[in-house]
């Protein structure tokens, strides 16, 4: 299984944070961010992964984290020139994907619950594209997704004004081969980028959208602003302490997963 972790971005509502850092390369807690979301990657039994970064900051990332053997995984890099959205995503990992599924993850997402790997790595296989719905308080800073009772989509929008319901989607997506396709034909959104939304709302029209609820006890942060960094920095501070285990860290990951094979 591959995946692609998206850690582009200017970072701008981090600023002075990220004026030299990239956002990725952040502490959260005893960790640096990316560390994060390749855990989830790891644990969704992804075995070879792409990692999309500015390019003045791809040689800090292969510092950090190399050709991935150290985690008993192979990871290469690819430079998003330009911020112009998260569906250039998988146009930048076209040759990576040669053709294949992959499983995508925002390089700013934390995900933590109990379950979760297993749930992921049995989504592997899923044909269309699977994206999970997380209730929040305030969905309209996100993409938001209506469902009905059977858990069929409705609706996708991208931050809107008036939500339709209070589920945000993640930055955790599979898609099937055909995305490439998908996004080649996308326009930019008002805000003047391809959306990964749009892409998703592509699927669903096809009826090749499915939807996972992700169950209440799931902790899930964008670590994009302020609050949410430190938020993430707390939450693992505060379950590492307690059960005297690492989360989100590639190593610990990649060593349970070998136990439950
Ligand atoms: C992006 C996506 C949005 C998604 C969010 C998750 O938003 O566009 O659909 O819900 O990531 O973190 P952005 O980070 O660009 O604000």
């Amino acid at each position: 299984m591959k995946g692609v972790i998206l850690a582009g971005g200017s970072g701008t509502r981090l600023h002075p944070l990220t004026r030299v850092t990239s956002k990725q390369l952040l502490p959260v807690f005893d960790k640096p961010m990316i560390y994060y979301p390749l855990t989830t990657l790891i644990l969704a039994g992804v075995s070879e992964v792409l990692i999309i970064t500015r390019p003045e900051d791809a040689p800090s990332f292969k510092a950090l984290l190399g050709d991935g053997s150290e985690f008993g995984i192979q990871i290469s890099y690819a430079a998003q020139d330009k911020p112009a959205g998260l569906a250039q995503a998988p146009l930048i990992a076209e040759d990576f994907l040669a053709g294949e599924g992959f499983c995508m993850i925002l390089g700013d997402n934390f995900l933590y619950g109990s379950g979760l790997g297993r749930k992921l790595q049995d989504l592997q296989a899923a044909r269309g594209a699977t994206v999970f719905a997380y209730r929040v308080k305030d969905p309209s800073q996100y993409g938001v997704i209506e469902v009905d009772e059977g858990g069929k989509p409705l609706s996708i929008e991208e931050k809107p004004k008036n939500p339709k319901s209070n589920f945000a989607i993640p930055g955790l997506y599979f898609f099937d081969e055909k995305i490439v396709e998908i996004c080649k034909k996308l326009k930019p959104s008002v805000r003047g980028e391809l959306e990964i939304t749009d892409a998703i709302k592509e699927y669903m029209i096809r009826g090749e959208l499915s939807v996972e609820v992700l169950p209440t006890g799931t902790a899930w942060l964008d670590m994009g602003t302020y609050e949410s960094l430190l938020e993430a920095g707390e939450f693992v501070h505060i379950v590492q302490s307690r059960q005297g285990m690492l989360i989100g860290d590639p190593i610990t990951a990649m060593k349970s997963r070998s136990n439950s094979k």
